[in-house]
């Protein structure tokens, strides 16, 4: 056990100066990744990570980070491995930044991260809501406080804003705020993981890591995009639909909002000054396939994130026939099948130290 001194708790709210006790042991905890079927793409403040609009997601049992931290009282610097590599040093201080506003403050103890992902890091297959979900809650832990999911969720928002979904279990929805200090951005459960048997097909057309981030592509498009105004005005209503959609298990109209909050995303991003986009030919072939598919009476619907992989959703019994149909794509490496799946966790294992 060691102790820090805590000036300026959350999200701007001063407080008195406050001895809090950290832990010296290792805590691991395991967060899913979510696929956003109303997308996140905007921010209303940069600074404290405010999502522009609602969203609304689901988390996925296949992919999934592991993350082991251990706070250090001879650590002079944070210390990050990602993947078995060390991490590079944009992606430290990114982390670093975080554990400065889970602490409240920089004067804070220091600490080893090690942190796995099951899937490609950074190229479109929401590595940083599953690694900042398992961030907050390791973090929060390991610095002894006792969170509830509303302030590890936002507190993982200020990591990522898909992070704040990853806390919950198959669908959630993140919230937009009204209060500029972010207290109110934060996401809450709308079914769990045995609520429908949905399933996510996840075509991966590149495992390289993309050129230009989700928070670069979501300034650029706000600044550039002739549309953007209509997209932030516009968002609430698919925001409505979208949960009468799933409320009513209505799949057919779960998956046509899917498709629409993803073509009126790529297609505000396309319009940004220099254009955005993400896909390659294959998230193209795929596309299509998926509509050719349809066309034949099957029920399946894609989404598409800031990457070149494609997201097929349908139901169990139509897997085999979207499988079929992505099996002979060019491009297509893999698909990965995901069911809706769990929010995040701390495994109460005793653990190994790592420092
Ligand atoms: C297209 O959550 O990665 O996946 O808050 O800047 O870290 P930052 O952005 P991030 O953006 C996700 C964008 C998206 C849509 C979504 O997940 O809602």
């Amino acid at each position: 056990m060691g102790v820090y001194k805590v000036r300026n708790h959350f999200f701007g709210t001063k407080t008195h100066s406050v001895i809090k006790k950290y832990s010296l042991s290792p805590v691991t905890a395991v967060a899913h990744s979510n696929i956003a079927l109303i997308k996140y793409w905007g921010k209303r403040s940069v600074e404290y990570n405010l999502p522009a609009v609602g969203s609304i997601s689901l988390t996925l049992d296949a992919l999934h980070t592991k993350t082991t931290l251990q706070f250090g009282e001879t650590l002079k610097e944070d210390q990050l491995i990602l993947n078995d590599k060390e991490a590079t040093v944009p992606a430290l201080k990114r982390v670093s930044n975080f554990l400065d506003m889970a602490a409240g403050s920089s004067d804070r103890p220091k600490a080893k991260i090690i942190s796995e992902n099951n899937f490609p890091t950074g190229a479109g297959l929401a590595s940083s809501a599953s690694g900042f979900a398992a961030l907050a809650l390791a973090a929060g832990k390991g610095l002894g406080q006792s969170l509830s999911d509303e302030a590890l969720s936002r507190l993982a928002r200020m990591g990522s804003g898909s992070a704040a979904r990853s806390i919950y279990a198959g669908f959630s929805e993140m919230q937009l705020g009204a209060k500029d200090d972010g207290s109110e951005d934060f996401a809450i459960p709308l079914h769990d993981e045995n609520y429908w048997d949905v399933r996510l097909l996840v075509a991966v057309t590149s495992d390289e890591k993309k050129d230009l981030s989700s928070t670069e592509g979501m300034m650029r498009t706000a600044e550039t995009a002739p549309y953007y105004g209509r997209w932030v005005s516009s968002h609430p209503n698919d925001m409505r639909e979208m949960k009468k959609a799933i409320a009513e298990k209505d799949f057919e109209k779960t998956g046509e909002l899917t498709e629409h909050s993803c073509f009126k995303m790529h297609g505000l991003a396309m319009a940004a000054k220099p254009p955005i986009l993400y896909w390659n030919a294959a998230t193209t072939e795929t596309i299509h396939r998926v509509w050719i598919l349809r066309k034949n009476g099957i029920p399946a619907y894609v989404t598409i994130d800031a990457g070149p992989q494609v997201k097929i959703l349908c139901l169990p019994e139509f897997v085999e026939d979207v499988e079929d149909a992505l099996s002979n794509i060019d491009g297509v490496r893999s698909v990965i099948e995901a069911k809706p799946g769990p929010g995040a966790y701390i495994m109460e294992t005793v653990n190994e130290t790592i420092i």
